[in-house]
């Protein structure tokens, strides 16, 4: 795992939204007295989403002063998460490739070629006018649909490089891409139609009947209870 440290460049300060400076207190209320402290991950992850994908040294200053902890308190949760980003992203898009095996095994490499090509050289590196960003990441949990990438909210799988560089030219257009599988897929169902328990048989009830009259005693409830396990000992 790479060294995560805060950016060099910082803004002066942070304040949450008054909207968001509600929601803060709403959710540190949530807990218990003296466990307050429990609220540090929501409340990053929304001071996070304010400042436009990242957390700077000031919005985890005014998160830990918030919930009455010392600062060290939100520094190491920022800076073990890898979901918080400690430096600006693109405010288009922060294309988050997925390298574990089984996307590396589908072409991640391809995927990460596209973004040095498209975005910056290197991961976490704004492209030019600070539109796109990218970094490597572990699995993002849809490996059945491998090559995958998330970008903020919403993961784009069964990528191509063309796939992916359809996407980021419609994030470009300021368009919204359709998110999950690129190849049509219903989640992870498989590609084309089913090639296992392919019998209606199986799923739509019409067996019900025949095992209803073969374990009648099942079917009506009367079967006798299995005995009460005796105690060990
Ligand atoms: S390995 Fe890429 S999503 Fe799991």
């Amino acid at each position: 795992m790479a060294v995560r440290r805060l950016s060099p460049d910082q803004p002066r300060d942070f304040a949450f939204t008054p909207e968001n400076l509600a929601w803060a207190k709403e959710t540190i209320a949530k807990f218990p007295e003296g466990k307050e402290a429990s609220a540090l991950i929501p409340l990053l992850w929304r001071a996070q989403e304010q400042a436009g994908g990242w957390l700077s040294e000031p919005a985890l200053r005014h998160v830990a002063d918030m919930l009455g902890v010392a600062h060290i308190r939100a520094y190491e949760v920022a800076t073990f998460y890898t979901m918080f980003q400690l430096s600006p992203v693109g405010a288009k898009a922060h294309v988050q490739v997925c390298g574990t095996t089984p996307c590396m095994l589908r072409g991640a490499e391809a995927l990460v070629d596209v973004c040095k090509r498209r975005i910056a050289e290197h991961p976490h590196e704004l492209s030019e006018g600070g539109q796109f960003s990218w970094e490597e990441v572990e699995c993002l949990g849809c490996c059945a649909n491998a090559p995958v990438v998330q970008i903020f909210k919403d993961t784009y799988e069964d990528l191509t490089p063309e796939a992916l560089d359809r996407i980021l030219s419609a994030l470009e257009r300021g368009t919204t891409p359709q998110a999950g599988s690129q190849i049509g897929r219903t989640t992870s169902s498989p590609e084309g139609a089913l090639t296992t328990l392919t019998d209606p048989a199986l799923h739509d009830g019409s067996r019900l009947g025949a095992w209803r009259a073969r374990f009648p005693e099942l079917a009506d409830g009367s079967a006798a209870a299995p005995p009460a396990e005796k105690p060990k000992g």
